[in-house]
C-alpha cells in the first residue's frame, strides 16, 4: 500500500499546528510546534521539536516519537505515535503525549504529568 510520510504541515483536534522536516538517513527529524493551548497564561511561542521515526527507509505505517522543548514554559512534552495511511492516501498521525511540568519539589511530583491522545491530519 501507500507509504505514510511524516514530513509536512499537520494540525490536531485542538487546532495546534506542527511542521515536520524531512527525515535524515537515521530516521531522526526536527520541526516546529505551534500549540493552540497552554497550561499557563504565558504568551505562546512556536517551539522546536526533535524526533525519530522507526525503520525510516521501509514502506508502511511507521511508529515515531518526538519531544517539544517549549520556549515559553518550563515544561516538556513527549509524543509517541504511528502514521497511518488509508486506501485513498489520506494520512493520520495517531499519538499519545505526556506533558511534564516543572514543580518546585519532589512532593509535588505526583501532579506534574498530564497525559492525552491527539490525532493529527495533514494540512500541506
Ligand atoms: C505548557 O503549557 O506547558 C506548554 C504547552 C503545552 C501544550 C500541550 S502539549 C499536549 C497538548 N497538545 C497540544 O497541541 N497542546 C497541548
Amino acid at each position: 500500500g501507500p507509504q505514510c510520510d511524516l514530513q509536512g504541515l499537520w494540525r490536531n483536534e485542538l487546532g495546534s499546528n506542527m511542521t515536520l522536516w524531512a527525515l535524515d538517513a537515521a530516521g531522526t527529524f526536527s520541526g516546529s510546534y505551534h500549540t493552540a493551548v497552554a497550561a499557563t497564561n504565558k504568551q505562546i511561542l512556536v517551539s522546536p521539536l526533535q524526533g525519530a521515526q522507526q525503520h525510516p527507509s521501509a514502506k508502511g505505517q511507521p511508529t515515531f516519537g518526538f519531544t517539544v522543548q517549549w520556549l515559553f514554559a518550563d515544561s516538556t512534552t513527549a509524543f509517541v505515535g504511528q502514521c497511518f495511511v488509508d486506501r485513498r492516501g489520506k494520512e493520520t498521525l495517531e499519538t499519545t503525549w505526556l506533558l511534564r511540568e516543572e514543580v518546585p519539589s519532589r512532593r509535588d511530583s505526583w501532579k506534574a504529568t498530564r497525559v492525552g491522545t491527539s490525532i493529527f491530519t495533514r494540512i500541506k
